[in-house]
């Protein structure tokens, strides 16, 4: 099955603004599941993620045997709540590797920045409480 590509709507993207580290996570190809914070997650495009791997070990083993990422957009400066799943494309080399090694240097100059995982959006549910809560909206 090739899954479609969805695009995050602005309240969506609203709500990814109020967040400082994200719950990521992903599976074993066992199904063995791994959840981390994880600061560096960007939102290139609307349908795009970007996340930095600075100190990742089960995430990036899961990723390299299982290519699946979810995460979830709440705080408690967040309106709504959104759970969103993607694949992953894994790049240790190439312009948007530098360009990711760039940015999160900038921020902290000896940071590893050792791999960039390139999230694409395929499903967006709702995880606000009430009769709602679940259901698929993208
Ligand atoms: C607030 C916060 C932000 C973090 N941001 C990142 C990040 O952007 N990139 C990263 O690789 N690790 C980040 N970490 C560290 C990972 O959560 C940590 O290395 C974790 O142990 C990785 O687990 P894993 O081995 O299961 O992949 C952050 C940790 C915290 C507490």
């Amino acid at each position: 099955m090739v899954s479609t590509m969805v695009a995050l709507t602005d309240e969506m993207i609203a709500a990814f603004e109020t967040i400082k580290a994200f719950p990521v996570a992903t599976a074993s190809k066992e199904g063995w599941p791994n959840v981390v914070p994880i600061g560096f997650v960007e939102l290139v495009d609307k349908e795009t993620i970007w996340i930095a791997d600075n100190f990742m070990k089960k995430t990036l083993d899961n990723i390299r045997e299982n290519p699946k990422i979810a995460i979830y957009v709440w705080g408690p400066e967040t309106k709504g709540c959104y759970q969103i799943k993607g694949d992953v494309e894994l790049k240790t080399k190439g312009p948007e590797f530098a360009k990711m090694q760039e940015t999160v240097r900038a921020k902290m100059s000896k940071a590893p920045a050792k791999g960039l995982m390139i999230v694409k959006i395929r499903e967006v549910y709702t995880c606000a409480p009430g009769p709602t809560a679940g259901d698929r909206i993208l």
